[in-house]
């Protein structure tokens, strides 16, 4: 290595010839930055958020990486509410990092949860952007202290995995601002990510990598970003508008295409050296920055003990008849459900973490000294489909008979059930809220009998729980990592006091879900029609109905609330558009505050007032003043985790400045708060508002033309059309058309081929059916989640991007055979096939 030290990353660059710069702007192989011919370190990155995932370019296998703790999933951890914990967490993967030699751990996941059946929901934290922006600065925090790069992601917009490289997100100016770039601003704004990873959809219009507008107007200019800005894994379609438009590395390798790319546009002056530079001095300065940290040795225990801990607190409380927790005296239990032996621990994809074995339900609570008897009651995920329907009555009768005798003789009974790896999932979404029907229909037949049921749930994301009112007790693990049982079985018992509070809204039913109708589609383009409305923003402001709301949870112990004071009863907002890099409260990533003493002070006291210790989440929501013009009726606008022993209390207090009343006006292109009466609001949840106080906010007299025009967004959400939504989005509106024969592009993808062309349906049917006996092979099924990536990623990716990501096997030539036969060009697509052009 020709040393870098002392070099700036300036001096580096100079030293570089052209190509170099160029190669630097594409990886090496899966996971690392290039050397430059050893003139510079590189950077080894690795998949995260919730461990480390570090592969070697030879395992291919998305499941086959280095042994790493694994932590609760980003769904799980934020009920937690607690930044400590999880700047904890990511510190902990930090030094598992260092010591395998990773410089950028790619995480942490924090879309807005739109719909709350994406498939990948348990990689991100909320549907409320102030909660999952200041975890994720936490988690930045976290993991930087310890000199460990993060990659925030996927910037941005990209809430669905229907279509997932190609659908494009078409969303208004103020929901983009306020809710979906919201939690993004907040991360970057506060902590500085040291990259961050642009997504594979389109936004209005543009590739995230192409598009000017967000990375380099918004995220560079105006919330001042000054790290890298990294493609999601294929995403970097048509490299020389990408570079031009601010991205800085695309990954992964693209085995020399990308650099062919850019070196014909820079011979054609198509692309400029300072273009390139810009691109390139970013890369060399995220490599000096991740490189050359010390190592340090990780003790595995520790890092499970904190797994657990982390878990603990995370875990939601949903229902408690006075079963939970079980009694001292207790001696016997009876365990039912296949979910107990094989708990599910985390989701599926790129996330998947290779975890250390640790117990099972039955073991954990087995330790805890419980005579446990175990019956299987449903088959497991992975061997449902080849399962005789007679078998699965036989498992179902069992329990029945099982739970009876337990009923008979007052040993309590604990179903354990919950969403599967092929409900939920990377590359693919839920097609309704429901688990999965041979669970549903042992817990129903069991509720018949034994009213006195304990319910331990997992999943990543909201579902249905029909069975609610006849079942004693429910515990929501969601998805907690390798310590799941451990922590399940301390909260059962009582040794830890569930503090979990749901970060995400529990509808009653799928038709109920803002976006219904708008989501999840096959079609390129996505109408983000509910606006602002996302998640309690809608359920609240229209009265829809919902099973739990945002921030319930329940404890073993109860909280008093009270002496709400406020500092003063009027409040001077004109300072708003200042306030914009604040989270709007001194709590949490508030540190930012405007310094004004006009801040108000809003104080109150919280007791303990059970007989067991345990942490209540504080949530203050600000009540808007009743409009005519869009506006959410109530929004969270700061939160605080209180720890008491059992009668103690704490007087808790909140700093607000006016970004705590603020929206986002889209005629100034600035945050403003309206004037008006407010209400500052105290709760347990968005529901249970326990104190509350007016105040009277002078701000901007706020006057929008557009009422009328808007008048349907003010009734129910079903009735959003395609018309209010381009008199909403206010400007030319995106048009996404499917491709016919004659407009196909390498920008497409061969599922779209196929439906246009009969040659390429058999081409693509026959590669599928290929890639399925390959993995029958190994034993696995068509339904394996891991395929349904691989599946996802050759069907639904532009032809370009499997270039970039197939090497030898897919190549330009190939890829153009397939845009000309599609376009009826039978003789070019022959002459693409002999041609060495990309060779
Ligand atoms: C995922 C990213 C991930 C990357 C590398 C992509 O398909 O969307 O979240 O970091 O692969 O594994």
């Amino acid at each position: 290595m020709k040393s870098t030290k002392n070099k700036s990353a300036q001096e580096i660059l100079s030293s570089l010839t052209i190509e170099e710069k160029i190669r630097l702007l594409n990886g090496v192989g899966s996971w690392h930055t290039y050397d430059a011919d050893k003139k510079i370190p590189s950077v080894m990155m690795t998949d995260g958020p919730h461990g480390l995932r570090k592969q070697e370019d030879s395992q291919v296998d998305i499941n086959d990486s280095a042994k790493a703790t694994c932590f609760p999933t980003a769904s799980c951890i934020a009920n937690s509410w607690d930044l400590d914990l999880i700047k904890e967490m990511s510190g902990a993967i930090a030094d598992q990092a260092l010591q395998e030699g990773v410089g950028i751990v790619l995480g942490c996941g924090m879309n807005i949860k739109r719909s709350p059946m994406c498939g990948r929901n348990f990689e991100y934290f909320s549907e409320d952007p102030l909660l999952a922006g200041s975890l994720a600065a936490a988690y930045i925090d976290g993991m930087q202290s310890k000199n460990v790069g993060t990659s925030i992601k996927h910037f941005a917009c990209n809430n669905q995995e229907t279509r997932r490289q190609t659908s494009d997100s078409i969303v208004d100016e103020r929901a983009l601002r306020e809710i979906y770039l919201r939690p993004f601003e907040i991360a970057v704004r506060n902590t500085q990510p040291t990259t961050i990873m642009a997504s594979y959809n389109k936004i209005n219009g543009t590739y995230t990598c192409q598009n000017k507008k967000i990375i380099n107007d918004i995220l560079r200019d105006e919330w001042g970003f000054k790290g890298t800005v990294i493609s999601d894994w294929g995403a970097a379609v048509s490299i020389v508008d990408c570079i031009k438009a601010g991205l800085d590395l695309a990954m992964p390798d693209s085995h020399g295409y990308q650099i062919k790319l850019l070196l014909d546009a820079y011979q054609k002056g198509e692309i400029t050296e300072q273009e390139i530079d810009r691109a390139c001095l970013k890369v060399i300065e995220v490599v000096l920055k991740t490189t050359g940290v010390k190592k340090t040795t990780v003790d595995y225990k520790k890092t499970h003990d904190l797994a657990k801990k982390i878990a603990a607190n995370s875990a939601v409380l949903l229902k408690n008849d006075g079963l939970l927790p079980l009694s001292k005296k207790q001696k016997e239990i009876l365990i039912i459900g296949q979910m107990a032996d094989d708990v599910r621990i985390q989701g599926g994809g790129s996330s998947h973490i290779n975890a250390f074995t640790s117990p099972n339900a039955i073991e954990a609570l087995s330790r805890k000294g419980f005579k446990v008897k175990y019956v299987q009651g449903y088959p497991g995920d992975d061997v449902v489909e080849i399962t005789e329907p007679t078998e699965i009555q036989r498992m179902a009768q069992e329990a029945v008979v099982a739970a009876k005798e337990a009923a008979d003789k007052n040993i309590p009974t604990l179903f354990f059930c919950g969403l599967t790896n092929r409900t939920e999932g990377e590359g693919f979404d839920r097609k309704d809220i429901n688990l999965p029907h041979e669970q549903l229909s042992v817990i129903n037949k069991i509720i018949e009998m034994n009213k006195d049921l304990i319910v331990v749930l997992y999943g990543g994301s909201p579902f249905a729980v029909p069975f609610a009112d006849n079942v004693n007790a429910m515990l929501h693990m969601y998805l907690a990592g390798e310590a799941s049982a451990e922590a399940c079985a301390d909260l059962l018992t009582g040794a830890v006091n569930p503090s979990g509070k749901l970060s995400e809204t529990y509808p009653l039913s799928e038709k109920d879900i803002p976006c219904a109708g708008n989501w999840g589609n096959d079609s390129p383009g996505v109408e983000y029609r509910e606006s602002i409305f996302t998640g309690y923003r809608y359920y609240e402001t229209f009265d829809v109905p919902v099973k739990y709301e945002f921030g319930y949870g329940l404890s073993y112990t109860k909280f008093k609330y009270s002496r709400l004071e406020i500092s003063s009863a009027s409040y001077n907002a004109s300072d708003a558009d200042e306030a914009i890099g604040n989270v709007g409260a001194n709590v949490g990533y508030g540190e930012k505050l405007s310094k004004s003493k006009t801040n108000l002070k809003v104080k109150f006291t919280v007791k303990n007032s059970g007989k067991v210790a345990g942490a209540e989440v504080v949530q203050l929501y600000v009540k808007n003043p009743a409009s005519d013009y869009l506006r959410p009726v109530k929004e969270l606008r700061a939160f605080t985790k209180v720890y008491l022993e059992p009668g103690k209390s704490k007087k808790v207090t909140i700093e607000l400045d006016s970004k705590a009343f603020s929206l986002y006006d889209v005629s100034t292109n600035k945050y403003i708060a309206p004037t008006g009466t407010y209400e500052i609001e105290i709760g347990s949840s968005i529901k249970d508002i326990k104190l509350k106080k007016s105040v009277k906010v002078k701000g901007v007299k706020y006057e929008r033309d557009d009422k009328s025009k808007l008048s349907s967004y003010f009734r129910k959400i079903k009735l959003f059309t395609h018309a209010d939504f381009v008199s909403l989005y206010g400007k030319d509106f995106p048009v996404d058309e499917e491709p016919v024969p004659g407009t196909f592009t390498i920008y497409n993808s061969f599922s779209e081929a196929a439906r246009l062309n009969k040659t390429c349906k058999k081409i693509l049917d026959k590669v599928i059916e290929r890639i399925k006996t390959e993995n029958r092979k190994h034993g696995r099924s068509d339904n394996d989640p891991a395929l349904k990536i691989v599946i996802g990623g050759l069907t639904e990716n532009p032809l370009e991007a499997m270039i970039l990501l197939a090497g030898d096997d897919f190549k330009r030539n190939r890829a153009d055979f397939i845009v000309n036969l599609v376009n009826k060009k039978r003789f070019a697509a022959l002459k693409s096939l002999w041609s060495k052009k990309w060779d």
